[in-house]
């Protein structure tokens, strides 16, 4: 990039502008979807957002919108700014909604204590939500959610490490923002806390400990330093009492973090008597099955498909973007977040349009788009092509096939499992009748439920026990060692065939 030019990314889509260095926001940004709703007068508030990385100079018009300290974190009005140098900007206006849980003493059983407060946090790779208990009642006292602000380097695991490896203090970063939750939880209670829990996959354990992420950034991908990490509150210049324990429980294996941990523990695995499965499908897809028998876990690269973040027109589930796609008389129709113009796909959506593209015989078995152009028009003026449909069909592949491999090692068929909960934002969000429909999960639909945020729930259920039995043993299996993992994957490729269907084109 030259000198006289600066760049601009916007999160949590995580695009990115190269403009003029001194450009106005106002021309720059809106080329990528950001909206100024009054047009940039300054007066609706609309285009808020927030300096994640780099400056922006503080304008007339920022002084009457902000506070000093909404002013010292970083909040401009876009429609004033100036790109004088590179910046990462959070922007308001695409905010996802964070998935938290509800459930308090009733849904997360006995083993309370006696008195004191204690914070459950999901450490996820793009968003942050806590919940403090009462510890004597479970009840739920205070919810605070955030966008992780290690986004600024990166929307997935893989481009943390590299900056982490490249001198970016991370850990530094996401202690910060996670003492500001906590204080903001606690407010004035601070010196009540008996204990913190954090769960997270196997980068936020090692980034929020500080631990070296270098092992996870090769293969085999594996790191020695897996086990709870604990901390006092002055280890973290976190202004709690000297009592308090803060911990960041331990990961399963590999790239399987605490947040599959408290999954497991949220659904009851542990005491289960049927064989119960937990999926979290995401660019690293996670697998437990087990019952009170035992219980395996795996994990599984289904890359950023189910995000949409490979396919051409993809984007996160924010305004603009495809959710839901049905075929129905012969009609391909499609929902669109915020009702508005559709701008892109997201994770959902796109599971949703290739299952009903095989519905009506558009998409074939193989995957192949059936017709000349080899574009699957989904709703104007987005369309997908046969690179999208092959990314789809490696991340459900990569599910599938783990799936099947794990069972295999339990000894196990699919009709054994009774119950598969999809864990995650987009196990959350995606339509059951389609994972079935592109064979992403194999079994009948009474079986599969949402889990929510099942990290949360569990890292509550594990912080309400006293008891340190309450962690389950859990086995860790090695996909990639697994001697059949190659032919079970190419098996998976191929999406289930619609009976009504014709078999060729
Ligand atoms: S667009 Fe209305 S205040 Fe900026």
């Amino acid at each position: 990039m030259s000198a006289d030019k600066v760049r601009i990314r916007l999160e949590p889509l995580s695009v990115v502008v190269e403009v003029p260095r001194g450009e106005p926001l106002l021309s720059s940004i809106s080329q990528l979807g950001f909206e100024f709703p009054c047009g940039g007068t300054g007066f609706c508030g609309g285009c808020k957002v927030r300096v994640l990385a780099g400056s922006v100079l503080v304008t007339e018009q920022d002084l009457s919108a902000f506070s000093p300290e909404e002013l010292a974190h970083g909040w401009r009005l876009a429609c004033q700014a100036h790109a004088e140098t590179s910046i990462v900007l959070e922007c308001v206006q695409w905010h996802m909604d964070v998935l938290t849980d509800d459930s308090g003493q009733s849904a997360l059983k006995p083993g309370l204590r006696k008195h004191g407060l204690g914070i459950a946090i999901d450490l996820g790779t793009t968003t942050i939500a806590a919940q403090m208990l009462d510890l004597a009642s479970g009840d739920i006292l205070a919810v605070e959610t955030d966008l992780n602000p290690q986004s600024a380097w990166g929307s997935d695991v893989m481009s943390r490490i590299r900056a982490a490896l490249t001198g970016t203090d991370l850990t530094t970063i996401v202690r910060s923002k996670l003492q500001a939750i906590v204080l903001n939880l606690a407010r004035g209670r601070e010196l009540e806390i008996d204990e913190v829990v954090l769960v997270g996959n196997t980068v936020m354990h090692h980034l929020f400990a500080g631990l070296d992420v270098e092992p996870l950034s090769r293969a085999p991908f594996e790191s020695a330093l897996l086990g709870e990490q604990s901390f006092s509150p002055q280890e973290l210049n976190w202004p709690l009492s000297s009592a308090c324990r803060i911990r960041f429980l331990h990961c399963l294996g590999g790239f399987v973090g605490s947040d599959i941990l408290a999954g497991i523990v949220a659904i009851g695995m542990p005491s289960a008597d049927n064989l119960t499965a937990l999926v979290d499908l995401g660019t690293n897809g996670e697998i437990a099955i087990g019952s009170r028998r035992g219980i395996l876990c795996a994990s599984t690269a289904a890359g950023p498909a189910f995000e949409a973040g490979t396919i051409r027109m993809g984007m996160r589930a924010v305004a603009g973007a495809i959710s839901r796609v049905f075929y129905s008389n012969a009609n391909m129709q499609a929902t669109v977040i915020g009702d508005g113009e559709a701008r892109g796909i997201c994770g959902s959506g796109l599971v949703d349009a290739v299952a009903a593209g095989l519905q009506s015989g558009a998409i074939l078995p193989s995957g192949r788009i059936a017709n000349r152009t080899k574009i699957f028009p989904v709703c104007e003026p987005v369309v997908l092509d046969q690179a999208d449909i092959r990314e789809l069909q490696l991340a459900k592949a990569a599910i599938a096939s783990g799936f099947r491999l794990l069972l295999k090692c339990l000894g196990a068929s699919a009709d054994d499992v009774q119950s598969i909960y999809l864990a995650g934002a987009f196990g959350n969000y995606v339509q059951i009748d389609s994972a079935i429909g592109i064979g992403l999960i194999e079994a009948p639909k009474t079986c599969i439920h949402a889990a929510g945020n099942a990290a949360l729930r569990g890292a509550k259920a594990l912080l309400l026990s006293k008891e340190e039995s309450a962690l389950p043993e859990i086995a860790h299996v090695s996909l990639a060692a697994e001697p059949n993992f190659q032919d079970e994957f190419v098996n998976c490729m191929t999406f289930p065939r619609m009976k009504h269907i014709p078999e060729a084109h």
